[in-house]
């Protein structure tokens, strides 16, 4: 008879004692993409705890789609401790419920009712930048993340000093997440520095969110199309019975923390390898240049350097928990057994990304038809997966398509770029080398079609731009 998880390998580097703890803590992106091996299922050990990790795309897929047997796992029980549980970070029918009535501010036709929003932010964005090496511009691009994305969330009813906040919170909360994903709970729940600067960066979002919940209650506006509306018009559960205020600060939490760094990371990337490989730009250009005159026209090359973006550059862990004893790649796991994979690894697992490290927009492992499922899904898949995919390719897309409309990318010389290690590893900086592309011809193009200079192409700073 199989012993419960016994005969599961050990991923590489196990150490007496604390077994892969100090690998995962000193270098988590490299020790998860070490743990891709030939064997389907391998076991981290993090001191007392296991987490058995999925390297087969099949049982990935397993993991995503099967609600039954897997819940949502030590991750969003991090994100709990900052957040408490309101119903999207639930399972089961209050989490499908949320979701139910969360679709809607995401569909495609939201997406398109923010069209010219985001068109206005990532002008204002291009415009912003200037000729020449620009030594960081990772900044400004997490500002037009954050002002799309709040916009979508709030409206427009936010200073810059409250979103400079909001993503701070945020950023906080990432760095927290990782460290405590891995450790077990005794060590996990160990004051840590900076948890008071994070408390009282809570508690400065809990109480925005409470004054415009005020605001909008005291307004009788909740008719409008933004999140925070569909949140107070949100019946849940049986009795149809409202979310409480606490709930709604919960669930903006969970989406803002789910939104920006995810968002604003991949384009940082993005614009990191296209400045890097200057022949996979070239597309980028001419698709730029054709939806100045064909407005209707969608970004399908922008789309595909998101996509390889996405791929190259993934979250290190993913993690569910078993629900109830189940088998795994042949291996029993017992109930409440943590399990997930890495997306990082799958992503660059050479068996389904043919020579994995090079950018290639055009590669084919990104259409879903190619390989096996489960080997590439920057958005999930199943009950969780991600409720904004469209909303999220729009905002990058519309940055990647105005900034390629008015700038050929390079890296400035002797540029470094260097990765930090985080749950989703970012570059630490952004260095770009400008050179303006030929302006006067999209003028011209614009004069074809009888359109004049457009006032929100103006230089506009980000802050500005997303009130609008
Ligand atoms: C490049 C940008 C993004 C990427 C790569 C991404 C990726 C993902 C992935 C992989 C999941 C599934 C996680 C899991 O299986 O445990 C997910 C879930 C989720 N994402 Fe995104 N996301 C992005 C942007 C956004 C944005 C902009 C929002 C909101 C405005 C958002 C909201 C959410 C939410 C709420 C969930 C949880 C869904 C649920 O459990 O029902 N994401 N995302």
């Amino acid at each position: 008879m199989k012993t419960e998880g016994g005969n599961c390998p050990d991923a590489p580097g196990r150490r007496l004692l604390l077994g892969h703890l100090p690998a995962a803590m000193l270098d988590p992106v490299g020790f998860f993409e070490s743990t891709r091996t030939a064997d389907p299922l391998v076991r981290v050990r993090l001191g007392s705890l296991n987490l058995y990790l999925a390297n087969e795309p099949e049982t990935v897929h397993r993991l995503q789609i099967d609600g039954e047997a897997f819940e949502r796992g030590r991750f969003f029980d991090q994100l709990a401790g900052h957040f408490g549980r309101p119903p999207i970070a639930l399972d089961g029918a209050p989490h499908a419920a949320q979701r139910r009535m969360l679709k809607p501010a995401f569909n495609k036709g939201s997406v398109l009712s923010h069209s010219e929003m985001l068109r206005r932010n990532a002008a204002g964005l291009a415009e912003s930048w200037r000729a020449g090496p620009m030594p960081d511009v990772k900044q400004q691009v997490a500002d037009y993340t954050a002002s799309c994305v709040l916009h979508g969330l709030f409206g427009g009813d936010l200073s810059q000093g409250e979103i400079h906040d909001i993503q701070r919170t945020i950023h906080l909360v990432a760095l927290r997440l990782l460290p405590g994903t891995l450790l077990p709970a005794a060590l996990g729940a160990l004051p840590v520095p900076g948890k008071r600067e994070l408390n009282s960066a809570l508690l400065r979002f809990r109480s925005l969110v409470a004054r415009m919940i005020a605001e909008r209650e005291r307004q009788q506006s909740a008719a409008g199309h933004d999140v925070l509306d569909a949140l107070l018009r949100a019946g849940v559960g049986d009795d149809g019975a409202r979310l409480s205020p606490a709930e709604i600060q919960g669930e903006l939490l969970i989406l803002l923390f789910a939104a920006l760094e995810t968002t604003s990371t991949t384009l940082s990337w993005a614009l990191v390898e296209l400045a890097s490989h200057p022949r996979t730009a070239h597309p980028l250009y001419a698709e730029a240049d054709r939806l100045a005159t064909q407005r209707a026209a969608q970004p399908s090359y922008a789309r595909r350097v998101l996509q390889e973006t996405m791929r190259l550059h993934s979250p290190i862990l993913f993690t569910r928990r078993a629900r109830h004893a189940v088998e795994l790649d042949g291996v029993r796991l017992p109930a409440g057994a943590e399990v997930g994979y890495s997306p990082r690894a799958m992503h660059r697992n050479a068996a389904f990304h043919p020579d994995p490290l090079s950018f290639d927009p055009y590669r084919p492992s990104l259409d879903s038809a190619h390989g096996p499922r489960g080997a590439f899904i920057p958005f999930g898949i199943g009950p969780h997966r991600c409720i904004a995919e469209h909303f999220a390719m729009a905002v990058m897309a519309a940055a990647l398509t105005a900034i390629a409309s008015r700038w050929e990318l390079a890296l400035p010389a002797n540029a470094e770029i260097v990765e930090s290690p985080s749950s989703l590893p970012e570059p630490k900086t952004v260095p770009l080398l400008l050179t303006p592309r030929r302006r006067e011809s999209l003028e011209n193009q614009r004069a074809a079609r009888g359109l004049a200079a457009q006032p929100e192409d103006a230089h506009q700073p980000i802050g500005a731009a997303w009130r609008g």
